[in-house]
């Protein structure tokens, strides 16, 4: 849907209102030093239960699959056209139940109130990181070293889901990588929750799969594996949840990652997004960025700004769209306009061989 002048006014003056009284700067180092601690109580609360599966993701982002097994379900898609498609086939329904929902219900009650107490255990930082899937406590590089390899590295076609939480995305993946011989997919968090959550599920796979925590804003951490092995990165609703002022330095860290030619596929909270409008004031930590009642913090994006990120990070657009949609829940007669913002970054195939002043300009990464 479109919206009107009046509309869009509307919604900047909302957002300007909420934004008047900014979060207290102690507060706000609390929720940057603690926030895998928020995010694991979060889902030691909700568990598996929160999000839905994103059974939408291969309609808005077929480039997930190998092109071979794309043309496959394609084939395959076209020779049952009279198959109803449900909520848990791979090409759902177009009115996207999983994304639509977002949990809502929940967060929508969590805008406007004090933080909420965190009961039971609590991780920091490096206890998060010390959480691994290797109780011995060797590091990612230690392991590598033992099996002289890394995981995933007899696959062809590698997919990496970053901030996964508790596989929303992941198992709808697997559902279809597992019958795609030489691929494979990883995932991290950095709530090591998030990641006992997905390596509990019975559908998780350590053929196909591996999980594993890891803070993407720490730079210093190495990943379990080496750099351009990835043919895509999947980032859902998971860039929202860093700081502003590191989110650049993460994009170009995992655009190092890819393999020439491999893509980077986004979609997160755009603009006036009801979510962003419905915050009471005393949530806003800087513009546009705030924190729910549970201490988990969100950003809306515009276009350009996802644009310039990923451009300064050496990726070229293949899309770049607002996506808003009007969400009705008839039940509850409530109304709300929904806005995403979705993405699909290409890493260039050649480095160019000029200057290398030119070179770090349009690969600052490098
Ligand atoms: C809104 S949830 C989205 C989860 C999942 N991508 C989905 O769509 O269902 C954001 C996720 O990002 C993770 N996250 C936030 N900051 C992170 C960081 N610095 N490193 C790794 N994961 C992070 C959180 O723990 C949480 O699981």
């Amino acid at each position: 849907m479109q919206w009107s002048q009046e509309e869009e006014e509307r919604a900047k003056d909302k957002a300007a209102e909420n934004s008047l009284v900014k979060v207290q700067l102690e507060d706000q180092d609390k929720y940057e030093k603690e926030a895998s601690k928020y995010w694991n109580e979060f889902y030691k609360t909700h568990k598996n239960n929160f999000f839905k599966d994103r059974n939408w993701l291969f309609l808005e982002f077929p480039e997930i699959l190998p092109e071979k097994k794309r043309e496959q379900l394609k084939t395959e898609e076209k020779s049952s056209e009279s198959i109803k498609i449900n909520s848990t086939s791979c090409f759902p329904h177009q009115d996207f139940p999983g994304m639509l929902e977002e949990g809502e219900e929940y967060w929508k009650n969590n805008y406007g109130e004090d933080s909420t107490s965190v009961q039971g255990q609590i991780y920091n930082k490096k206890q998060a990181k010390s959480v691994t899937d290797n109780p011995q406590g060797k590091n990612c590089r230690e392991q590598l070293g033992e099996l002289e390899s890394f995981p995933g590295s007899g696959a062809a076609y590698r997919v990496l889901e970053v901030g996964c939480g508790a596989g929303n995305s992941v198992f709808p993946i697997l559902k279809v990588l597992c019958n795609t011989p030489g691929t494979f997919l990883y995932c991290c968090d950095f709530a090591s929750g998030a990641v006992e959550l997905v390596k509990s599920h019975s559908s998780y796979n350590s053929a196909w799969c591996f999980a594993f925590v890891h803070d993407v804003c720490d730079d210093a951490l190495p990943y379990p594996f080496p750099d351009e092995i990835l043919d895509v990165i999947l980032l859902v609703f998971v860039l929202s949840a860093i700081h502003p002022d590191r989110m650049q330095r993460v994009v170009n860290r995992l655009a190092k990652l890819l393999k020439p030619g491999g893509m980077l596929l986004f979609r997160d909270y755009g603009r006036y997004d009801t979510s962003q409008l419905r915050f009471r004031k005393g949530h806003c930590l800087s513009e546009n960025f705030y924190v729910r009642g549970d201490g988990t913090r969100v950003y809306f994006f515009t276009k350009d700004e996802v644009w310039n990120m990923f451009n300064l990070a050496g990726l070229t657009e293949v899309q770049n769209l607002v996506d808003r949609r009007l969400q009705v829940n008839r039940k509850k007669k409530v109304k709300m306009q929904r806005v995403w913002i979705q993405s699909k970054f290409r890493k260039p195939l050649l480095l160019s061989l000029s200057s290398p002043e030119e070179t770090t300009k349009r690969h600052p990464y490098g």
